[in-house]
């Protein structure tokens, strides 16, 4: 779905140091993980895209039939196998994949999960598009998004025009594009979603919880 072979780098680059990151705010992760794990079922047959390391993944599958969760970075998935291979959990997938690379034969999904990635997608139309095809109809697609605050900002501009740029022209930065939390909105309804819940956590991005139901 458009991602650059050099973002699966990048990614997979600075898998070990994104792994032992302390989370920036547990109060809220531990928020937001409770409040996806309301909308799952025991019997639910789960996808997470863009897992990274897999700590989600390994605290959602006990509440859950299946989840199989991927990401573009093989360094990424194989931080993830270690944690499973040490918790022994049996109803874990971890495998490399892109977007595209999830095919119908596998689907449908009960819920997909998209933590952290729907900006990190140069299309999202069409990654919105295959995400839907892959959940079943009454199906959930739940994600959290790093948005654009709704009302810019000087601090923000700095970000996203200056200081973003220069980070991706020498490498330390990926590919990124910040709408604001109305528009990513739209574009899950337009991909054939209702928005079931939404939420920010604003600051100067605002990260975006979206629940929404596959019509
Ligand atoms: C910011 S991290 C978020 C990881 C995890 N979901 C979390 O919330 O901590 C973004 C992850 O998305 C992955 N990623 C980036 N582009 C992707 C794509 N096109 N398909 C699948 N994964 C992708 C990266 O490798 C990285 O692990």
């Amino acid at each position: 779905m458009g991602a650059l072979p050099k973002d699966a780098a990048f990614w997979s680059k600075i898998s070990r140091k994104y792994a032992s990151s302390p989370i920036r705010d547990m109060d809220g992760y531990l928020k937001t993980l409770e409040r996806t794990k309301s909308y799952l079922e025991p019997k639910d047959n789960v996808l997470e895209i863009g897992c990274g390391t897999g700590s989600t993944a390994l605290l959602i599958a006990p509440d859950v039939a299946h989840i199989t969760a991927t990401d573009i970075a093989p360094g990424m998935i194989e931080i993830a196998n270690e944690k499973l291979a040490s918790e022994g959990l049996k109803n874990v997938t971890f495998k490399v994949a892109e977007l595209r690379d999830h095919s119908s034969a596998e689907a449908p999904y009960d819920a997909v999960l998209a933590h952290n990635l729907l900006h990190l997608l140069p299309e999202l139309d069409r990654a919105l598009a295959s995400i839907a095809a892959l959940i079943k109809p009454g199906g959930l697609f739940i994600s959290k998004t790093v948005c654009a605050p709704a009302h810019g900002g000087w601090k923000y501009a700095l970000i996203s025009k200056v200081a973003i740029p220069v980070m991706q022209a020498i490498g330390k930065a990926p590919f990124v594009s910040f709408i604001t939390p109305d528009t990513l909105e739209q574009k899950i309804k337009t991909a054939g979603f209702d928005i079931v819940e939404a939420g920010d956590k604003t600051g100067m991005l605002t990260s975006h919880y979206v629940v929404a139901r596959k019509l």
